[in-house]
């Protein structure tokens, strides 16, 4: 490495230490002094006049509704029905405002921002239609395209797919995608906040689509290099060597080859290098000249911060008080001080400095809530190396002290005594106390804080009696980590138990199939084509779907809907042997294997279609556990559909070659593919006579689902692969087929589709059942890959 450039960075490093010793002198002096108790005491008296209730409402009302367990939505409207809705979310907004943006509270401009951002989400939150999916995939589609950042999105979540694919199973993939895109929103609001109101709506486009890049390319950093470091998988030597690439990379500002990487690792280290290679080089060629150097410079203090704190090895005893904190003080402002420098905004002292002081603040309350993890862990942190060693040290300074004394700092000497700075930090500390009393048990807790506050006992009587006793402490962040932590957990399952009915279904499906083959006194080919065609690997959507609403919601017996099932594969299989005709799409290969008029001919692939549509009213016929009429109305509802087929086909081929309409491309696609989907719905509803309202919910959904199932039938025609898709690419453009990609290109199809996959979410809102297969089969309608 070039020596000067290191001497450079080692040269900033040791400015960012010079700086960080003195804050923590200056804490210190003030810890010992110990003259913030009285100050502290008094801030919490006044504060604590609006948060000790007395009245009768309020002891009738306390604790009637707890966020968790009657979930985010109720806890919102019981919070405005009993008026404290907007201070809640004013103190949750001041607050991300002071944490996460570097601002002073005191500002007009900044109160004004505030308020605006309370009435956004005010708004958002009380919109009945968000009810069980706060942020959900539709909600997040729903803002890109107002902004106008739809590619980004979907660059994005193409970005997220292979990041967690990539990454190794002894690091958590649901973490780690959590984490990336809390550091994207971050960057996002910074950006936002940075535009203010004056843009035209293209450049805060452009911007927002910048700093979607760059949140991500920065937020890589964290599982790719601090959660890689930190989890056991590389070696020691690996790890010395990759640290070494991401130390040329900052002093010198570009990223060396990896040259040859041996052993298990290769697969992930290639994978790692190339995507953080091109992640700086997106930063770097976003960065203004101006502010490059010192991005650089704040990027490697930073990062050897990180690593000075991370080789810390609990098992050594004599640390000093400088060794613990300073490296502390040092990451966790940085790590906040580098977003504005990502999106290249310009400098701004007092959001240094602010943010300066504040980070380890921030730093020790996490260190607090998480002192037992990390002790089982090994890691060494103010907290657990306190634990400890606190008997055999008495020079170890007691890190709940020293938070108070920053609070106290903040409070009086950053934030200039501003009230409403005084009561958000306050409110946050004594919440942050409660949640943990709760998970701990009180006397786990009680015992703690007789270690911590051993020197502050008087300072602490104040405290825990706001922590017995204040209300309206709360914050929305952590309700929406709580309500996202939950609904990944719960959606990871969901997944799970998806993934594993449609893969047990579709072998009980399998097994019903077959036709049987007549004795008859001359050969017939047409059950055996019939078979073959039967017996491809097919997918098996339509009578699945089926299957789960008529035996899970509707509560149908599976004997008796057997030969539905095996009726809807049918009409299925016809119309894709038709589909494969020579007169039609011409293919030579569906799932995996030959289509039928190549193994046969066309004559019997016709009348094995035929014969396939025939057997499934046959098989209609022979529904007997349900009333006759019932089934009457089932096979004309069927009959109907298949010929609706014919015509969605038939709009299909004569439309080769000619710009269809959105409208009409829309309505070829129902006609053709729609209605297949609709009717696996709907017919096992006519059987279990649900109400018409859900029946046109059914529909509704079926309809932007099949039509969504569509448009990635002819992105996968595009952009698929004829191993894994089972038929051939490139057909549609070969013959000239109007799709929604030739009309809308794949862009377009793309967003086409994620409207549709929105009106389809929509539409389960409306469905009185459990919906949480049909909300995994829209997600896998659209993210499969054949
Ligand atoms: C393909 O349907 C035909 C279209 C409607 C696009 P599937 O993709 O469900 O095909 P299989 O049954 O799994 O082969
Ligand atoms: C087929 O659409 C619609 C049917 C109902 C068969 P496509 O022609 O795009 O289906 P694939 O791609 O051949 O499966
Ligand atoms: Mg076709
Ligand atoms: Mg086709
Ligand atoms: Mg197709």
């Amino acid at each position: 490495m070039n020596e000067e450039l290191r001497q450079n960075a080692d040269g900033c490093y040791g400015q960012a230490e010079q700086r960080a010793k003195d804050y923590f002198h200056s804490l210190s002096q003030k810890l010992t002094q110990k003259d913030y108790v009285p100050g502290l005491i008094h801030d919490i008296q006044t504060w604590k006049q609006d948060h000790l209730h007395h009245s009768l409402l309020n002891r009738f009302t306390r604790g009637k509704s707890n966020a968790n367990s009657r979930g985010y939505y109720h806890y919102i409207q019981w919070l405005d029905y009993i008026g404290k809705l907007d201070q809640y979310l004013d103190r949750s907004i001041s607050y991300i405002f002071m944490r996460d943006l570097g601002k002073d509270l005191n500002f007009p401009d900044t109160q004004h921002r505030i308020q605006n951002a309370v009435n956004g989400l005010k708004d958002y939150l009380k919109q009945a239609d968000h009810q069980s999916e706060l942020f959900s995939m539709a909600g997040l589609y729903r803002w890109a395209q107002k902004e106008g950042v739809e590619s980004s999105l979907f660059w994005l979540i193409d970005k997220l797919k292979t990041v967690s694919k990539q990454i190794p199973k002894e690091m958590d993939a649901e973490e780690a995608k959590r984490k990336l895109i809390k550091l994207i929103a971050g960057v996002i609001m910074h950006q936002i906040e940075e535009l203010g109101n004056q843009v035209s709506a293209e450049e805060r486009a452009r911007k927002l689509d910048i700093a979607i890049r760059l949140g991500y390319s920065y937020g890589l950093t964290y599982p790719f290099i601090d959660d890689l470091l930190d989890a056991n998988i590389l070696s020691d030597q690996e790890e010395e060597r990759y640290s070494d690439i991401i130390r040329t990379t900052l002093v010198s500002g570009s990223v060396p080859d990896l040259g040859e990487w041996k052993g298990e690792n290769k697969d992930l280290m290639q994978f790692v290098h190339a995507e953080l290679r091109e992640a700086f080089t997106y930063i770097k060629k976003h960065q203004r000249l101006e502010t490059r150097t010192s991005f650089f410079e704040q990027a490697y203090v930073f990062f050897h911060s990180q690593e000075v704190d991370r080789d810390k090895d609990l098992s050594y005893a004599h640390y000093s008080n400088e060794e613990l904190y300073i490296p502390v003080i040092i990451k966790s402002s940085s790590s906040r001080l580098i977003v504005r420098s990502v999106i290249s905004a310009p400098e701004d002292e007092g959001f240094d400095r602010r943010t300066f002081y504040y980070g380890i603040y921030n730093q020790l309350a996490d260190d607090f809530a998480d002192m037992f993890d990390d002790m089982k862990e090994g890691r060494v942190t103010p907290y657990t190396y306190f634990l400890k060693y606190h008997d055999q040290r008495k020079d170890l300074i007691n890190p709940f002290e020293l938070y108070w004394t920053v609070i106290f700092n903040l409070i009086h000497n950053v934030y200039d005594s501003d009230p409403k700075t005084c009561e958000v930090i306050l409110n946050r500390a004594i919440n942050g106390l409660k949640r943990f009393k709760e998970r701990m048990g009180v006397q786990m807790y009680n015992e703690l804080m007789n270690l911590f506050t051993a020197n502050i006992s008087k300072l602490n009587k104040f405290v825990q009696k706001m922590v017995r006793k204040a209300e309206d402490v709360d914050f929305f962040d952590k309700l929406l980590r709580d309500h996202i932590l939950t609904g990944l957990k719960n959606e990871r399952i969901e997944r799970q138990e998806f993934l594993d009915t449609i893969e047990n279904v579709r072998e009980q499906i399998n097994e019903l199939l077959s036709i049987a083959k007549t004795n008859s006194v001359m050969s017939e080919p047409i059950s055996e084509a019939a078979n073959y065609s039967l017996e491809g690997g097919g997918k098996r959507l339509r009578p699945i779907i089926t299957w789960v609403m008529g035996v899970h919601e509707y509560g149908l017996e599976k004997t008796a809907i057997a030969p539905l099932l095996k009726s809807l594969e049918y009409m299925h299989n016809a119309s894709l042997i038709f589909d494969d005709l020579p007169s039609q799409d011409d293919a030579a290969i569906r799932r995996g294997r030959r289509t039928l008029h190549e193994v046969y001919n066309t004559a019997i692939a016709e009348l094995t279609g035929l014969f396939l549509t025939q057997k499934a009213v046959e098989e209609q016929t022979t529904l007997d556990a349900f009333d006759a009429k019932t089934v009457l109305s089932l096979i004309q509802y069927s009959s109907r559909i298949t010929a609706e087929m014919c015509k969605g086909q038939a709009m299909d081929l004569g439309s080769k070659g000619k710009p269809l309409t959105l409208e009409q491309l829309n309505m070829m696609s129902y006609y053709k593919t729609g209605m297949a989907f609709e009717a696996a719905l709907i017919m096992p509803a006519i059987l279990a006579h649900v109400e018409e309202d859900e029946m046109n919910a059914l529909k509704t959904f079926a309809y932007h689902a099949g039509i969504a199932f569509q448009i990635k039938d002819d992105l996968l025609d595009v952009e698929g692969n004829l191993i894994i898709l089972g038929k051939p690419v490139g057909q549609d453009e070969e013959n000239q087929n109007t799709t929604f990609v030739s009309i809308l290109g794949r862009e377009g199809a793309r967003k086409a589709m994620w409207e549709h996959y929105c009106f389809a979410s929509d539409a389960l809102e409306r469905i009185p059942k459990n919906t949480a297969f049909m909300k995994h089969l829209l997600d896998y309608l659209i993210n499969r890959d054949h």
